[in-house]
Order: structure tokens, then sequence, then C-alpha cells
């Protein structure tokens, strides 16, 4: 075997104590997606926005990467072949695991963008609405995260990095969101073999070869050391 893809979602930082959306109390409970999550909801209040992600940002930092982020980490240090990383997450819980290579297709809370000249730096832990943008000076920052109805980032390099892939693995993700959740069918499509890693089968949980149920704490360090035996 030798390229393994991997997906991950909200579910692999959950250990770390970081919100998933879609559970019981999860963050699409406790905020309108409309009000926190599209370009709309900005324009109408970038105060609550920005908070929004000024929240998570300060949260993400004081949360730590658990076993399952580690886990990974690892496969991709010692792997003979090929290993990529796609994240939906916005946190940076993979790299501080040492993951050297990591898709943010949503975006990441540690990055600014310009709405008006496409500038991209690093953000700092709490903006403001009206903060000037470094290059153009326009009071257009906005967090560089990717909201709904927006196009996730790096998409015709995912693609080819799925069509390409001999394993296919996705972990705590609820298959609710696409073009994430479309990434089994195209991997199946290549004749990969796919896996997926959660509490329970998601949306998607039966377009898949092999379903290890449990914490990914538990089950992703179990699933490298096979795949490094092999
Ligand atoms: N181990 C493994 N899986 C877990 C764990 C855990 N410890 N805890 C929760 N999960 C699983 C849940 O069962 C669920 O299927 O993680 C998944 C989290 O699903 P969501 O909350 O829907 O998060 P996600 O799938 O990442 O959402 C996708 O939706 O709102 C947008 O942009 C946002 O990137 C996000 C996207």
């Amino acid at each position: 075997m030798k390229k393994i893809v991997i997906l991950t979602g909200a579910g692999i930082s959950a250990e770390s104590g970081l919100g998933t959306f879609r559970a019981e109390g999860g963050l699409w409970a406790q905020h309108r997606i409309e009000d926190v999550a599209t370009p709309e909801g900005f324009a109408r209040n970038p105060k609550l926005v920005v908070d929004f992600y000024n929240a998570r940002r300060a949260q993400a930092a004081e949360a730590a990467p658990n076993a399952g982020h580690l886990a990974l980490a690892k496969l991709e240090a010692e792997f003979a072949g090929d290993v990529v990383l796609i994240t939906q997450n916005v946190d940076d819980l993979h790299e501080r695991a040492g993951m050297a290579r990591v898709m943010h297709m949503h975006g990441a809370l540690s990055g600014a963008l310009c709405a008006a000249c496409d500038h991209r730096w690093p953000a700092p832990m709490v903006m403001a609405p009206g903060d000037p943008c470094p290059s153009c000076e326009k009071p257009t920052a906005r967090p560089d995260i990717v909201w709904f109805g927006e196009m996730p980032y790096d998409m015709d390099e995912i693609f080819d990095h799925l069509a390409g892939a001999d394993l296919f693995a996705s972990i705590g993700t609820s298959g609710n969101v696409y073009p994430a959740a479309g990434f089994v069918a195209e991997a199946r499509r290549h004749g990969a073999q796919t896996v997926e890693f959660n509490l329970e089968p998601s949306q998607v949980g039966s377009q898949f070869d092999d379903l290890r149920i449990g914490p990914a704490t538990q089950t992703l360090p179990i699933w490298v050391d096979e795949i490094l035996a092999g």
C-alpha cells in the first residue's frame, strides 16, 4: 500500500475538549449557523461572528492534541508510503501533534483574510470588526474560515489525492456536510479501501468497507500500529 488519504472532522478533537457541531448541546445548538458561519451573517453582524471565532481560537489554544492526533502524526512520520491529511477542523491540534502536512479545507482559526484584496496573514488571538488589512489597509479583515456557501479550499488537489488513494480513512465526522461527505464515494470510485472511525456510523457509514467504532483516542493508535506492522 503506497498512499493513505485521511479526512478528519470535529470528533477527533472532541477528546481534547473542543466541542463538535451536531451533538447534543453542540456548537450548532448554541449558535445559529446563519448568524456565525455565513458571509451574510458576517455582513449583518461582524462583531458576533468575529467574537464567535475569537472564543473558538482561545479554546483551541487551551486544548492539547490527544492520542488520536498523535497517532496520525506517528503514521505520517513512520509509514513508508505517502500520508495526506485533509481536515474539516479549523483548530491547529494536528499541527501541534507534529503533523507536517495538514490541508485545512474549511480554513483555520490561525488565519486572517482580507475580504477586499484576498491577502492572508497570521490571525491575532483576538480579532475585531474593521481590523485593517496589512496589505491594502482597508478595514476588511475577517477570519480565514470557509463559511457555508463558500468554496472549500484545495478541492482540485484533494480530488487528485482521492484518485490516487490506496486507503481512505474518515475520522470523527458525521457525514452531513459536502463536499467532504462525498470523499468516500470518490475514493471508492478509484478503487481505494475505505475505513470509518466514529462513535457510531456516520450518514455515509454504509459506504465504508470497514467501521471502527469507539473513541478516536483508542481506535486510532491500534489502527496505526496495524498499518505500520503491515
Ligand atoms: N471519537 C470519534 N468520533 C467522535 C468522537 C470521538 N471521541 N466524538 C464525536 N465523534 C463523532 C460524532 O459521532 C460525529 O459523527 O464526530 C462527529 C462530529 O460530527 P459534527 O459535529 O457534525 O462535526 P463535523 O462532521 O466535523 O462537521 C463538518 O460542518 O459545521 C460544519 O464546517 C463545519 O467542519 C464542520 C463540518
